[in-house]
């Protein structure tokens, strides 16, 4: 198993049957995911992508200048490969220079984002038909 940088449609299936299943696939391709700027990580072995997770440059809710981690998914939940994805992510921005991660974190995915560091830093808002969130970041050394 590996983290490795890959082109947006490597990760895209997994992202669409991990996180908008019951949604066309075009709901899989986000808003700036070919953006100069926008990394996507895969978690691979063999030919299968495990997890993925891409970020892109986009300020903080409250305007802050930061990078937005969105498409965080893992084809196999509780086996490291989600937090494999996300420590090289976190390690990438990092190597970019940048300081500050946001995303908008599903409530059952918190956990998982507040054992990397990260802290919740809104209140509860709802994205429909996804469900409610929260919004977290994390600064990075
Ligand atoms: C959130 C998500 C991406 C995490 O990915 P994952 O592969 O399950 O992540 P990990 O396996 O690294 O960690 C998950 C749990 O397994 C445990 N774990 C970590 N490594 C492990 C290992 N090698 N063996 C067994 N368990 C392990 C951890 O204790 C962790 O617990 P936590 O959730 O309380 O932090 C995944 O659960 C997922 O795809 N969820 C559905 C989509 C989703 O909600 N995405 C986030 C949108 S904001």
């Amino acid at each position: 198993m590996s983290a490795v940088l890959v082109v947006a449609e490597v990760i895209r299936p997994l992202r669409w049957r991990v996180l908008r299943p019951d949604q066309p696939f075009a709901e899989a391709v986000y808003p700036g995911d070919d953006a100069p700027d926008t990394f996507h990580v895969a978690v691979r072995s063999g030919g299968d992508v495990l997890a993925c997770a891409s970020f892109h440059r986009e300020p903080a809710p409250d305007g802050r200048e930061g990078w937005r981690l969105r498409g965080m998914a893992s084809a196999t939940p509780g086996r490291g490969y989600g937090s494999t994805a996300l420590t090289f992510g976190l390690a990438e921005v990092q190597r970019r220079g940048g300081r500050l991660v946001w995303c908008n974190a599903r409530l059952p995915a918190v956990p998982f984002y507040q054992r990397h560091g990260f802290t919740v830093t809104s209140a509860e808002f709802e994205i429909p038909p996804i469900g409610r969130h929260v919004v977290m970041e994390r600064v990075l050394p």
